[in-house]
């Protein structure tokens, strides 16, 4: 019996024969199809058509009773590439040999399951990266047959944007909640990983769920996570856009309503072109919040055990052709330190590989200290740290790369090039997705052996370095090192530069990003061994502000 039914699905895989199969979810009575053992159901409609008198409103559920085709992807939503960076990111992003079509109408999500279920499956949702402006679930990387396939869980991916986008991303978690027990999934076993803009969506849900109320037990985090955001919402970008499309109302209804006409084409030349501004999630104490660290420490957060790390390499993709670190600096850090004094903390590299590194240290690796930090030191159980160093010649974008922003996707997605993939990549696929696996089937347990539970400060040995130096299989791919949170055992240090930040921005008026950036560079320069950061950050701000900041009340951090 069961010879026969493997010959048989051999057979059907090999005529690319795919089954249709029928699950009745909130969304209709859905025809996916089913190909050596798994079943696929693409573009599940989860939210009304956001267009027309929906354009910029919450989202709506999509409600159906009737037949739904599910077998081919959803559209993107309407990309929107930086001027500057577009080819980059549509190399990276979004699958330049085929482009996905795209749509304003984009609130769909996908489902991979086993067919042959015995018992409800632990489900993982995957949230795509791409600056909250860009990228989409259809991207071949991200197909989720594998992983349902080798690690017998059911994968979603859902589709979504940016502010209003959190809400689309809380609703097709409330699809997961309501419909994937009809796909074997268990709804109290669901495990949320975003990667880059992903990881950080995972971070804003982790921050705006309170104890008990997710709608997730876990989360994974590759490559990012909300560090802080200013209090103060800008609207400058929007207000810009409104009236380059010809709605010069004041805002308010009559605005919108003359925006809810607007052709979705329009919208997209503008927001692509050299003057659209960015539409970076703004503080609404709702979906986003300023300070989610604090909220961490306070306990006001979802208490989930939660795997996060960066990339060895996370800069590299970031760093192309920049060559001036001080014309870098002067940019990132508004001329608060300059190159003479930035090169020593990274001895033996060059100004390029300086800037690489320092586009880590602030957007990556910073971000995990800061969180795993954070959440151990609320008393949060059960958090993996690791940083992964794998590089692969025929996953090289260009020389030097490394291990690269996204490089490990294809590893774990098992989505690697089967013709150019050496025995080693082959072997850590299966390593790094049974790692995967492991953490969403029992996130209290080490994903992979010898993989601790993360602790703080440099006096042990609980962060993971992943796949360095050839170490692929499963019983060697960590390589636990000296830990290096500063928020633990320099929270002193954090609180003040966290004061600091504060101070410096109301009274200076300097953006929230460059506060972010002062804490992220102190935190990197303590990593690198400085005997005092602090001093080293402050010795590059007037004397007034350091003692405001001593001064301030420390409680009144994220309400000054
Ligand atoms: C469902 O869609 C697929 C792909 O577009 C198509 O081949 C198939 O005929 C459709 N099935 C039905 C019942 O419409
Ligand atoms: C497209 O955008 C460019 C620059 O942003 C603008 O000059 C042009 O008029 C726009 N074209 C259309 C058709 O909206
Ligand atoms: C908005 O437009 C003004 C005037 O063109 C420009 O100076 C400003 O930089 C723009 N702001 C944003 C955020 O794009
Ligand atoms: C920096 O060093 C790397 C590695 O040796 C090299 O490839 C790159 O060309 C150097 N960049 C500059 C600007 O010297």
């Amino acid at each position: 019996m069961r010879i026969s039914r493997a010959l048989v699905s051999a057979l059907f895989a090999s005529l690319c024969y795919a089954t249709p199969v029928l699950v009745s979810t909130t969304s209709g009575l859905l025809q996916g199809s089913q190909t050596n053992g798994v079943s696929s159901f693409k573009g599940i409609r989860f939210g009304q058509p956001p267009t027309g008198a929906l354009r910029w409103e919450p989202p709506v559920p999509f409600i159906s009773a009737s037949l739904q085709n599910v077998t081919t992807l959803g559209p993107a939503c309407v990309q929107q590439f930086a001027f500057a960076s577009s080819a980059l990111d549509q190399f990276l992003f979004n699958n330049p040999a085929d482009p996905p079509a795209e749509s304003e109408d984009c609130l769909f999500l996908n489902v991979w399951a086993p067919a042959s279920a015995k018992q409800k499956l632990p489900v993982l949702v995957w949230i795509y990266g791409g600056a909250l402006s860009f990228g989409t679930a259809s991207l071949p990387t991200y197909d989720g047959t594998s992983f349902a396939a080798n690690q017998n869980i059911v994968v979603i991916s859902p589709l979504a944007g940016n502010n209003l986008g959190f809400l689309d991303q809380e609703l097709a978690l409330l699809w997961v909640q309501e419909n994937i027990a009809k796909f074997n999934g268990d709804p109290d076993q669901v495990t949320i990983m975003g990667q880059s803009a992903g990881a950080q969506s995972v971070s804003y849900a982790i921050s705006r769920h309170n104890p008990g109320n997710a709608p997730f037990r876990a989360g994974i985090m590759l490559s990012g996570a909300q560090v802080s955001t200013s209090p103060i919402p800008t609207f400058a970008s929007f207000n810009n856009f409104s009236a380059a499309v010809g709605c010069t109302q004041a805002p308010g209804p009559a605005r919108l309503a003359c925006l809810k006409q607007v052709p979705e084409a329009t919208i997209r030349n503008f927001t692509n072109g050299p003057s659209s501004g960015s539409f970076t999630p703004v503080v609404d104490d709702v979906t986003v919040f300023s300070d989610p660290l604090e909220r961490i420490r306070t306990g006001l957060t979802a208490r989930v055990p939660f795997i996060i790390g960066n990339m060895q390499d996370d800069g590299s993709v970031f760093a192309v052709g920049l060559t001036d670190l001080s014309a870098f600096l002067t940019a990132t850090f508004d001329g608060l330190v300059t190159a003479d004094e930035v090169r020593p903390l990274y001895p033996g590299l060059n100004d390029s590989q300086i800037i690489s590194e320092i586009i880590k240290d602030a957007e990556f690796l910073c971000p995990a200290e800061l969180w795993s930090g954070a959440a151990v030191g609320a008393g949060v159980a059960n958090v993996f740290r690791y940083t992964y160093g794998a590089v692969f010649a025929d996953l090289q974008l260009f020389p030097g790369a490394g291990a690269w922003h996204s490089s490990e996707l294809p590893e774990i997605f098992g989505t690697f090039i089967p013709a150019t993939a050496t025995a080693a990549e082959v072997t850590l696929s299966h390593t790094m997705q049974t790692a995967v696996a492991n953490f969403i089937k029992n996130p209290t347990a080490a994903p992979a052996p010898n993989w601790p539970k993360y602790v703080p400060g440099s006096l042990t040995t609980t962060l993971a370095k992943l796949a360095y130096n050839g170490n692929v299989d499963a019983d060697n791919v960590v390589q636990a090192v000296e830990s290096d949170s500063i928020v633990h055992s320099h929270r002193h240090s954090v609180i003040l530069g966290t004061a600091l930040f504060w101070t410096l921005f109301y009274l200076n008026g300097v953006t929230a990003a460059r506060l972010e950036t002062t804490l992220q560079l102190q935190s990197s320069a303590l990593k690198r061994g400085m005997d005092s950061p602090i001093t080293f950050i402050l010795s590059h701000l007037p004397v007034g502000y350091f003692i405001y900041s001593l001064s301030s009340p420390v409680n009144g951090i994220g309400q000054p």
